[in-house]
């Protein structure tokens, strides 16, 4: 890939160096991706199928009838792509490992081949300084546990914890962060209620256990870790929101109330409060999930950080969402409102109700319909999204909040789930035909952002 002439940015040096000094000078900055999103290789080196492969053979699940069989095809572009970030100068890269890639099948033997890659991947950051922030679990389980019942299973949580163990007991003291899940909301209410993601379920009390068993998962996941000695400091990456009600009305106040109960208390309180929100837990009745003593006090255990994935703020109607008064700003080509104030809102907040590690901002971006002119994306809306949610980021350290990194969603446009090929979150443009890459204005906003003084 060639980055030969800078080109000429909408945004001001003065401007991206104001925002930089915002920040503190040891602030972690980084890029984020995942591994079904972009690895591709999916029958490649002893990789077991994950619930995500056989729920793109789903007809009709994916909107645009692809999968990730090659995606960003990264598993063998590594060193290219690897060199992508130095290009970036990113200081941190937020990236997960594949269980089924790892162990085919859950539990058993170890895939020494896919712990290979792994140690090339890390070997590569390390050559380039640039820190490597790891997340076991982001959505992709063994397609052989899923055979079990998945996270309906309560023995789900205890082969993840073997595997957290030996990924931690091979690369813990490599990695700056390990994080066990990444957006426990999304895999048991997306994938168990509302069926659009894997395995595709609806059936909202196995959506609760699966909640429940995850947070066991990552509690008996630290638990091992923490007896491996694993130095890296050790977390769980959150999607929430704001959750702000349709209209004054009381109806839609107490159904905000409800939703921030199932979407940010249901995780935040669990993790800091060693409780379950009762307002909750009352509405749910016989859907609230079975939890056997000592669980609680397992999910509490201290957290080195927090990530936090932060897009947009929600609404919550009682009656129909199409009552609404509240103006929306613009939306992305996801449909999601760009509301940047949302994330200083959010993290203020959670300052306030609990006593929160270090905190860092995991995933933040947006998606564009994105057009490759001449090898130039001018895609300004997403410099705009992005400038402004890091405008906002400063706004909560001002606050007070111990943020301490930022990661944009996503280095690559990639396989965004459910979207397919057909949405794209990247700061790089990929052509799917060529695998070719090209830094779009974003990119290279980005950069000079990083290197501004
Ligand atoms: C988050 C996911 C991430 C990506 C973004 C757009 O929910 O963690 O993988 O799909 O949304």
């Amino acid at each position: 890939m060639k980055l030969d002439l800078p080109p000429t940015l909408p945004e001001s040096a003065e401007e991206l160096s104001t925002l930089r000094q915002r920040f503190p000078a040891d602030f972690v900055w980084g890029v984020a991706t995942s591994a079904f999103q972009i690895e591709g290789a999916t029958h490649t080196g002893g990789r077991g199928d994950s619930i995500w492969d056989s729920f793109c053979r789903v007809p009709g699940a994916i909107a645009d009838g692809s999968n990730a069989d090659v995606a960003c095809d990264h598993y063998h572009l590594l060193e290219a792509d690897l060199d992508i970030l130095s290009k970036l100068g990113v200081n941190a890269y937020r990236y997960s490992v594949s269980w089924p890639r790892v162990q085919p099948l859950g539990q058993g033997p170890w895939n020494e081949e896919g712990f290979a890659f792994y140690e090339r991947l890390l070997a590569g950051l390390e050559r380039r300084g640039i820190a490597a922030h790891l997340t076991l679990h982001h959505w992709d389980l063994p397609q052989a546990l899923q055979d079990q019942g998945g996270w309906v299973n309560r023995q789900t949580a205890e082969h993840f914890a073997r595997y957290a163990r030996e990924t931690a007991r091979r690369f813990g003291a490599r990695t700056a962060s390990i994080a066990t899940h990444n957006e426990p909301w999304v895999m048991a209410t997306l994938g168990h209620e509302v069926g659009i993601f894997a395995p595709g379920w609806k059936e909202r009390k196995a959506a609760m256990q699966v909640a429940h068993h995850l947070l066991v998962a990552h509690g008996l996941a630290l638990q091992a870790m923490r007896e491996e000695g694993c130095p890296a400091p050790l977390g769980i990456v959150l999607n929430q929101s704001p959750i702000h009600p349709a209209t004054d009305s009381p109806e839609d106040k107490a159904k905000a109330r409800l939703d921030d109960g199932l979407i940010v208390r249901w995780y935040m309180d669990p993790l800091f409060l060693a409780r379950y929100p009762a307002d909750v837990i009352e509405h749910l009745g016989s859907d609230a999930p079975q939890v056997v003593e000592g669980d609680l006090a397992l999910i509490a255990q201290p957290l080195d950080f927090l990530g936090i994935n932060y897009y947009t703020r929600a609404y919550a109607s009682a009656g129909d969402p199409a009552n609404s008064t509240r103006e929306k700003g613009e939306l992305t080509d996801m449909g999601w409102e760009v509301h940047p104030d949302g994330l200083t809102e959010l993290l203020v907040r959670l300052n306030a109700d609990y006593r929160l590690p270090a905190i860092y901002i995991t995933e933040n971006g947006a998606a564009y319909k994105d057009e490759l002119i001449d090898g130039r994306v001018h895609d300004k809306d997403r410099i705009r999204y992005l400038l402004s949610h890091m405008s906002a980021a400063a706004d909560a350290l001002e606050h007070g909040v111990n943020l301490r990194a930022y990661f944009v969603w996503s280095l690559f446009d990639n396989f965004e789930w459910a979207s397919g090929l057909s949405k794209r979150f990247g700061i790089i443009h990929v052509d799917y035909e060529t695998q070719r890459r090209t830094f779009k204005d974003s990119a290279y906003t980005y950069r000079a952002f990083l290197a501004a003084a």
